[in-house]
């Protein structure tokens, strides 16, 4: 039974093999466009849903157990939009051009200084103040969302506004529950009047 903390780590250690795949694919002349695809597309796709489902399933957790929750909460999230840039900018470009490397590069970036600040903050804070009980429990939790999305198809990646997301959060909104009107999913708060 895993605990969410090292389910997370876990993936952080993935994502850095993948990214490794690709330093090695890049050296070769010329560059295997196929083989890059079949590193990138499981990859891009798993840093979306990693995102998703920490937003969904660990950080409102961490709202309600952490020491300082909130700070840490509104950074991943804005770090969570910077890897999503990158993530979707690669999408609009031809596997293995300049411009591809250029966003794929975007996302290594903003994907490895996030993965830095949520091991040193969130993760930290959440070992040291939820019980392992709830840990594990919420490890059931994100493997689930994990194998029942090998893919992003039917989930919303779209950017989410940090301060609406906590805000939503706290005031007891569920990140997993799909919009039935467009206007009550955690996503669409920074589109509410006064915002
Ligand atoms: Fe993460
Ligand atoms: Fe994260």
């Amino acid at each position: 039974m895993a605990d969410i903390t090292t389910l997370i780590l876990n993936d952080h250690t993935w994502f850095r093999q993948q990214f490794a795949r690709l330093d090695v694919l890049q050296s070769r002349t010329p560059p295997p466009i196929e083989a890059l695809g079949k590193v990138w597309g499981p990859l891009a796709a798993r840093l979306d849903v990693h995102a998703l489902a920490e937003e969904q399933i660990f950080y409102p957790q961490l709202l309600r157990k952490g020491e300082n929750p909130e700070a840490e909460t509104l950074d991943a999230i804005g770090d969570h939009n910077d890897i999503r840039d990158g993530v979707h900018a690669a999408a609009g470009h031809l596997i293995g051009t300049p411009e591809w490397w250029q966003a794929v590069g975007q996302a290594r970036l903003a994907n490895d200084e996030h993965m830095g600040e949520e091991e040193r903050e969130g993760l930290s804070d959440f070992r040291q103040h939820a019980p392992i009980g709830l840990r594990e429990s919420l490890g059931r939790q994100f493997a689930a969302y994990l194998g029942a999305h090998p893919r992003t198809t039917g989930l919303d990646t779209s950017d989410k506004d940090p301060q609406a997301y906590v805000e939503g959060v706290e005031a007891g909104f569920d990140p997993g529950a799909a919009p039935t009107d467009g206007s009550l999913g955690i996503g669409s708060l920074r589109g509410r009047p006064g915002r």
